[in-house]
């Protein structure tokens, strides 16, 4: 499942859920959860069940995954009872405590499965730097078997109201030292445990020329994607998470460096490449390819 950008819409929001179809980002999160003021939750979840039963499994353009509310409360489980007969594609789950979160939500999802007949698995990508102890567990999910889990994200702002923060950037307006290792934990978790890492989303949607910026570098890093909060967002996610030419045509020159067989090691330009240099210029070309 390829997912570079992942569009929340607010579930309660009729205007925005019918702009839904002429947006083409890899998966739109239908969300009961921060954007839904409490009064109007039980019409999110109508509005979000309605747009899913409208929107079959079979001719969806796009993935659709329904942000259901933190567990502990009767809310998620009010959250799964209205969607599921809509086959979602995937649920997020917030405020993820851990991989234990995660299989208590694939039970629920499997009893719910079962009673709607429904042909898929649904999967799950969990919020899961978003608590401190969400921070604190997120490494445990390398170690977990969690068949369902298809992503990682973390949200910085959440995190810190939970630890009691004032703000989470410094006076360049760069993260503190908390969020970054938040952040890096969803990153080496989710690789661990062969998923997706997602980045939190850019808030302000108007600037596009920094967001462009930060998914190359997210890009660079290993991260697979970026949530998105407004529809513009999604193409500037597509793009900073393509290879540029000049990567590609450098990888195709280190796959070509290799092509002499019998040899582990090669030389391009005065630098020694080895294995982990092809991988690398191989995913480079996989994900040109895919993009
Ligand atoms: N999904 C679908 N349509 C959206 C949208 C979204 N996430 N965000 C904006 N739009 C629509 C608007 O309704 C507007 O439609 P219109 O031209 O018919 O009036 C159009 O796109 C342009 O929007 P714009 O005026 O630039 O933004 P806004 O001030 O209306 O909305 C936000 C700004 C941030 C409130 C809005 O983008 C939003 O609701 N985002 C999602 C927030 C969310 O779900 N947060 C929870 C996770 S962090
Ligand atoms: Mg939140």
């Amino acid at each position: 499942m390829l997912l570079r950008s992942m569009l929340f819409i607010p579930g309660d929001s009729e205007k925005k859920l019918a702009k839904a179809d002429d947006i083409a980002a890899d998966a739109l999160i239908l969300d009961l959860e921060d954007s839904v003021v409490e009064a109007r939750k039980d019409e999110g979840r109508a509005l979000t069940a309605a747009f899913l039963k409208s929107h079959v499994p079979s001719a969806r353009k796009t993935k659709l995954f329904v942000r259901i509310n933190p567990l502990g409360t009767d809310a998620p489980m009010r959250d799964l009872a209205a969607v599921m007969a809509g086959a979602p594609d995937g649920i997020v789950l917030p405020k993820a405590t851990g991989p234990a979160a995660v299989q208590m939500l694939t039970q629920q999802l499997e009893e719910h499965e079962l009673r709607a007949g429904l042909k898929h698995a649904t999967v799950i990508f969990a919020i899961s730097g978003e608590t401190a102890a969400g921070v604190l567990a997120t490494a445990s999910y390398g170690q977990s078997v969690l068949p369902r889990l298809a992503g990682l994200t973390w949200g910085p702002w959440d995190l810190a109201v939970d630890l009691g923060a004032a703000g989470n950037t410094d006076e360049t307006g760069a993260f503190d030292f908390t969020y970054k290792l938040a952040q890096s934990l969803t990153l080496l978790a989710a690789k661990a445990a062969g998923v997706q890492a997602i980045d939190t989303p850019h808030t302000d949607f108007k600037d596009e020329k920094k967001l462009l910026a930060a998914c190359k570098d997210l890009r660079r890093q290993g991260w697979n994607g970026k949530l998105a909060i407004h529809p513009a967002q999604v193409a500037v996610i597509h793009e900073g998470f393509k290879p540029s030419a000049e990567e590609v045509a450098h990888a195709q020159q280190v796959i070509k460096a290799f092509e002499s067989p019998g040899s582990g090691v090669a030389s391009l330009d005065g630098v020694m490449l080895d294995l982990p240099h092809l991988k690398q210029a191989q995913r480079t070309v996989e994900l040109h390819c895919t993009g």
